[in-house]
């Protein structure tokens, strides 16, 4: 299993580029219609982002939990929100054994299922864990999405490259009952299937974009989006997250 623990500098820098907050601002307020405080669970937090996301913009007296199993990220989302002890609070915990000792309004995924050998059986946990009436949220990455969404202006780059790695990277990976590349664009049919009703879908609207001079942004674009660095002399970078957001009522 791989530990996020160790790949604490990837998963900040990918999340200063993963989401809009005005766009979040917009689901939380417009689709989710997050009016009145909400208690928040989100499985495999990492170290706090969508708290980070949430707590500016959520009704006074919401609270928000976050379990994941890398000590090392509850350790550091509990630095980062040292401050917040009364709202906000952290559990290293196993979710395949995770025993949720309360209801919640919303329970909420990111970038988790697509990592785990099981994620219906994780799906279902977290429509357990939902109140009657509550928010199942997953945004999920959906790879072959992500893949058509990069752009770089280079004589070298050939859209459908990427596209052979993927597929054998998705049949060795489904076939070892590893991670799987496709969950974000199942997630709203597996949730019908376990009984959630009013489903949505979006699709995240962040597009990063990084110009041909600014070098450092560059490397950090070829290692974010996993593109062979022979591109890294090009002249412009662009790609959209493509994170499929599905979201049910219980
Ligand atoms: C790609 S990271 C996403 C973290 C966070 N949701 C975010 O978007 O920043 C996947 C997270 O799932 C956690 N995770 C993986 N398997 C887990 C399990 N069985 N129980 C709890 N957390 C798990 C990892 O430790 C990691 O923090």
């Amino acid at each position: 299993m791989r530990d996020w623990g160790k790949e604490s500098e990837y998963l900040h820098s990918t999340r200063r580029h993963l989401w809009n907050n005005d766009y979040f601002e917009f689901l939380v307020k417009c689709v989710w219609k997050i009016d009145k405080p909400v208690k928040i669970i989100d499985f495999g937090c990492g170290y706090g982002y969508l708290a980070q996301l949430f707590l500016p913009i959520i009704p006074k007296g919401s609270t928000y939990k976050g379990i994941d199993i890398s000590e090392q990220l509850i350790e550091n989302a509990k630095e980062i929100f040292c401050d917040n002890s009364e709202s906000v609070s952290f559990e290293v915990a196993d979710l395949n054994d995770y025993k949720p000792t309360a209801e919640y309004d919303v329970v909420i995924c990111q970038a988790v299922l697509r990592h785990l050998p099981n994620p219906v059986q994780i799906l279902k946990k977290m429509i357990d864990t939902a109140k009657d009436g509550g928010l199942v949220i997953c945004t999920e990455p959906s790879r072959r999405l992500e893949n058509a969404g990069v752009y770089i202006d280079s004589t070298d780059f050939y859209p459908f490259k990427n596209d052979d790695y993927l597929e054998q990277k998705w049949i060795k990976e489904i076939k070892s009952g590893g991670r799987d590349y496709q969950i974000g664009i199942k997630l709203p049919i597996v949730m019908e299937r376990l009984g959630l009703k009013n489903i949505g879908v979006r699709i995240n609207d962040y597009v990063d974009y990084v110009r041909s001079e600014d070098k450092d942004e560059i490397s950090r674009f070829l290692s974010d989006h996993d593109v062979d660095s022979e591109f890294s002399d090009s002249n412009g970078f662009v790609a959209a997250r493509c994170h499929v957001i599905s979201y049910g009522n219980k």
